[in-house]
């Protein structure tokens, strides 16, 4: 038997019966929930999208209770143990994961687009020395539609692909451009001969060497992470994807607005908003002062809690480990014996417990990232890297999806009633007007 819902609306004493699929009602039905002819019948109120969802998709499934994260119905854990970035790129993006040759052709492909033109190394070069990476990024991720302007045919398949192709390709070059670019340093060319990873970490840290030789154990390290970044299906930035993407525009212009979602300190900027916490507390001592301020209401502790888990973030589990295996090689980092008291002092607090704080994949980040040698305020845009792949797999997802049509939530409407204009010399100034 279909399920459906009987509301009774006690404004009319009517009843009406909505169906229930896959556990949501349709928004759209409410309309017919109205008190008269003129009334443009009931809606939701949902500031923030608490309990909305506003697509189905296939791509990334999260069950934040049991602190369970699949891409394509695989296990993150899984994932992070036996794939690579580029192997669970594919997967993200096409559903399945890739046969030996189709990798091979993907892994080349994607090499194969990993310069960027000379024009965009000049455009580069105009900001500020002290320019913050992320905004550097996002910038000329946003400029990338002038040069590709192939990328308007959002509808024509093979454009589509080869915009992917360039965008999960050339992000790695423009992060690096802009690192080299904040500390002075020339601008390193990709390296075919590298992995993925391999060939970002050139670009970050060659100098006078002919050849770059990666760390093998930080290489590694530093794919598992883009792994665990790669997806996490509606959040605020991919929420914003799809928003701009849902106008048509071409996929760098929203790209670039999802990598602006990114950057906030609510989002992927609490990496490095982890970091800059932990400096400050700056020893295990000060850790029940700081904690006494957060829960007085005093800002927040970074790295913990999210709008999903509500149980351990299985990414923050699977990083904790990762640290281990980094620090072997770099030593420890300084501020990982503050993060690990303050995780087992919030986790044992009641303030916490209630509301079910948990650490989540930015707590143990950046003390990573860090030890790696990679400067703070690269870490968002790392996060930004390894989330290219998500962007645009529901980007795409979003376009062939016959549901969709431009974003355009509404608004409960509380501003003055119609009135008319007042002629300047009859006008009262508010008291809470600005001066
Ligand atoms: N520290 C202290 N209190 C917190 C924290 C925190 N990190 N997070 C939530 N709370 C409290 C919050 O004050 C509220 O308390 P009350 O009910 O008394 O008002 C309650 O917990 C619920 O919080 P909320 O703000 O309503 O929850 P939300 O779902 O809107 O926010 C969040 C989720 C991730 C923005 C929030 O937990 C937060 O600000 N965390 C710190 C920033 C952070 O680490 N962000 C990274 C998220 S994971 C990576 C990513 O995908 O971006």
């Amino acid at each position: 038997m279909a399920e459906t819902l009987t509301i009774t609306d006690n404004r009319t004493g009517k009843q009406y019966e909505l169906a229930i699929t896959d556990g949501t009602i349709r928004a759209n039905d409410l309309k017919k929930i109205k008190v008269g002819d003129q009334d443009g019948g009931l809606a939701t109120y949902d500031p923030a999208f608490m309990n909305t969802a506003a697509c189905r998709s296939q791509i990334t499934y999260i069950d934040g209770d049991k602190g369970i994260l699949l891409y394509r119905g695989y296990p993150i854990e899984q994932l992070a143990e036996q794939s690579t970035y580029l192997e669970t790129a594919y997967l993200v993006l096409f559903g399945e994961l890739p046969t030996a040759e189709q990798l091979r052709k993907w892994t080349h492909q994607i090499t194969m687009h990993t310069m960027v033109h000379e024009n965009i190394k000049k455009f580069m070069e105009g900001f500020q020395y002290d320019a913050h990476p992320m905004g550097v990024f996002i910038s000329t991720v946003g400029a990338l539609s002038t040069f590709y302007t192939d990328g308007k045919q959002i509808f024509d398949e093979t454009s589509r692909q080869r915009q992917i192709h360039r965008l999960i390709a050339k992000v790695p070059t423009i992060a690096a451009y802009a690192y080299r670019h904040s500390i002075g340093r020339p601008y390193v060319y990709p390296d075919n001969d590298l992995s993925f990873t391999g060939n970002f970490l050139n670009m970050l840290f060659k100098m006078t060497e002919l050849k770059y030789q990666p760390n093998t154990a930080l290489e590694r390290a530093l794919d598992v992470l883009f792994i665990l970044h790669a997806d996490h299906e509606q959040n605020c930035s991919t929420s914003a994807m799809r928003s701009i993407g849902s106008s048509q525009v071409d996929p760098y212009s929203a790209l670039a607005g999802a990598a602006a979602a990114l950057y906030g300190p609510l989002h992927g900027g609490a990496n490095e908003a982890v970091l800059r916490m932990l400096k400050e507390i700056g020893s295990v001592d000060h850790i029940p002062a700081f904690i006494k301020r957060v829960k007085g209401g005093d800002g927040r502790l970074m790295g913990f809690g999210h709008r999903v888990y509500k149980s351990y973030d299985p990414r923050a589990k699977i990083i904790k480990r990762t640290a281990d295996e980094v620090f072997e090689v770099t030593g420890k980092n300084p501020l990982l014996e503050i993060a690990l008291e303050l995780e087992r002092i919030a986790l044992e607090d009641e303030y916490f417990i209630t509301r079910k704080l948990y650490p989540n994949v930015d707590f143990y980040s950046g003390l990573i990232y860090q030890a790696m040698g990679f400067d703070v305020a690269m870490f968002p845009v790392l996060f930004a890297i390894a989330r290219t792949v998500g962007w645009v797999a529901q980007w795409e997802e979003m376009l062939l999806d016959e549901d969709q049509k431009i974003a355009r939530p509404k608004q409960i409407y509380t501003g003055a009633a119609t009135r008319d204009y007042v002629a300047m010399d009859l006008r009262t100034p508010r008291q809470d007007a600005p001066s």
